[in-house]
């Protein structure tokens, strides 16, 4: 099929509208991405939409109309809460909802009983769809699964030769769709977010639910509030995983990778080879880049893209969703205050992982000198801890080890007391010292749920016997005395069930292990 490359003059829209009207398919600009339209009455012309963009058939299309009671004819009933939506944006960068009327077929409705409805705000849209004369069926005019199209190349590249004509008209504005909201549930509820914000919905209508999927992603058993949710987005060829990062953190994080490239904001420094999408604190201009940006990308060659996280506020949660899912759901979160933390049995070599971790860079802070360090002469917790235990656990303005050894470890009410006075005060100091990026070396990380504070958990195990005779050298003691103090601690499972990650220390290949996590995390 030739492809009509055609203007935004009035006489080429007449023909674009023509071509609609006879059952063919149109590319044209809308105010959010460009769009896919056939004759949404027309199920035969419908169904071509689906072909062209390799679309699944369960997914339905958005009816655009160029007037307001264009909407009348398509649904079941104008609710009150649809037409205060409509009064207050159409027409607007916002898709609604409602149960559908007969006149709206499976094709377009994906088999659903409900249909959704958009005035586009772009003025060659809406003369187009007028000079249809029929509401029009349109998707994202892009390939299913690739980033939405913002530009007329973007549509020419992925349907040229499938369709009968693109309009070529401007740039997007918005560069993200609509705002999808569905009045068919109790709650209206957003299943798509764009331009158009929860907040500003929720001044003209009242409580407005985000769905679930909106920034989490859905589990493989759940059923799609909106079919559009299961199905791959936005993916660029390049293997792109999200970065949550400050901007200093996510510079020094970046600028270590090999062969890596960065999607990040205006201004960022960054020494690889870089793409930007937008600023940092303008949401709006990161919407209109962000699919250009992914397939630029692709025309650069990348093959793994760390792209910095944009805020989840305002026009922010739109621009997150699409990245989100350009990065199937892969973060890495650095906002943490430990990058690792690093745990593992008595006599296992966690020493020996921390002293590499060290070598390869991360700052390590074992929580065993800062729980020494908060109970130095005067310190606050020394003076919490001789309230609790008796003043005279302070000998000459120190504290005696022993003696509060002794009260504490005497029930284990009274352990929990000393360990919810020293573990936070514990974490704290070590917050305070860490520095990117950093080690948490813990012996009891989960117990003191220092996990939380980490990006990524890292325990270290070794077989019992080695063990065993690790400990009766390093600690000179007997047989029975260190079998005593094993079996006091937490068993393997424990563990395997709590880390994200495991190593086994029996002498070999131990920096193998690690740098193998090290490479999957970050
Ligand atoms: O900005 C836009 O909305 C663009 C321009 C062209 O108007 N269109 C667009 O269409 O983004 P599309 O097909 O790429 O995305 C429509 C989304 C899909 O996620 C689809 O599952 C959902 O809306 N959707 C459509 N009808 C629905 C319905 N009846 N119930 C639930 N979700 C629906
Ligand atoms: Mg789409």
């Amino acid at each position: 099929m030739n492809t009509q490359i055609l203007s935004t003059s009035e006489y080429d829209i007449a023909l674009a509208g023509k071509i609609l009207a006879g059952g063919g398919l149109v590319a044209f600009p809308t105010e959010t991405v460009y769009g896919l339209g056939a004759n949404a009455l027309d199920e035969t012309a419908v169904k071509k939409i689906y072909l062209a963009k390799g679309r699944p058939s369960d997914n339905p299309l958005i009816v655009h109309i160029a007037e307001k009671e264009d909407i009348i004819p398509l649904v079941k009933e104008v609710t009150p809460t649809a037409k205060a939506l409509i009064d207050a944006f159409f027409p607007a960068p916002l898709t609604i909802i409602l149960p559908k009327s007969e006149k709206i077929g499976n094709v377009v409705s994906g088999g659903l009983d409900t249909v959704a409805v958009r005035m586009p705000q772009n003025k060659t849209a809406r003369a187009l769809i007028k000079a249809a004369g029929v509401p029009v069926a349109a998707p994202s005019a892009n390939t299913s699964g690739l980033p939405s199209p913002t530009k007329a190349k973007h549509v020419i590249e992925d349907l040229s030769g499938k369709i009968d004509a693109v309009i070529q008209g401007e740039d997007c504005d918005f560069g993200i769709e609509s705002t999808v909201i569905t009045l068919a549930t109790d709650t209206p509820t957003v299943l798509r977010p764009g331009a158009v914000t929860k907040e500003m919905l929720e001044a003209v209508i009242g409580r407005v639910e985000i769905a679930k999927a909106v920034l989490e992603g859905m589990a493989s058993d759940e059923v799609a509030a909106s079919p559009g949710m299961k199905y791959k987005h936005y993916a660029p060829k390049a293997k792109v995983i999200l970065v949550n990062a400050s901007k200093e953190r996510y510079e020094q994080f970046v600028n270590s990778k090999k062969d890596a490239f960065a999607l990040c904001f205006e201004g960022d420094d960054v020494a690889i080879p870089k793409v930007t999408y937008g600023n940092e604190s303008d949401d709006l201009s990161q919407a209109k880049e962000i699919f250009d940006a992914l397939r630029r990308l692709d025309d650069m060659g990348a093959k793994k893209v760390y792209a910095r996280i944009p805020r989840k506020s305002g026009v922010g949660m739109a621009v997150y969703n699409r990245l989100i899912r350009a990065a199937a759901f892969h973060i890495i979160d650095l906002e943490k205050p430990f990058t690792i933390g690093l745990t593992g049995q008595t006599g296992a070599g966690k020493g020996f992982v921390g002293e590499y971790l060290s070598k390869l860079g991360f700052n390590v802070l074992d929580t065993d000198i800062y729980a020494r360090k908060i109970c130095e002469p005067n310190s606050p917790v020394l003076a919490v801890l001789a309230a609790e235990f008796g003043n005279d656990i302070i000998k000459d303005g120190s504290l005696d080890r022993q003696l509060l050894a002794s009260r504490a470890f005497s029930s284990p009410e009274n352990t929990a007391k000393l360990n919810s006075i020293t573990h936070p005060a514990i974490l704290e100091l070590c917050e305070k010292d860490a520095v990117f990026p950093s080690v948490l070396d813990a012996p009891l990380l989960f117990e003191c749920k220092g996990d939380k504070m980490c990006y990524r958990t890292i325990a270290v195990l070794a077989p019992f016997e080695l063990r065993l005779e690790r400990i009766m050298k390093r600690d000179g003691i007997t047989r029975q005395q260190a079998i005593a103090r094993m079996n006091a601690q937490q068993g393997e499972e424990f563990y395997i069930k709590n880390s994200d990650f495991t190593v086994v220390n029996d002498g070999r290949n131990i920096e193998n292990q690690i740098n193998e996590i090290l490479e999957e995390i970050l």
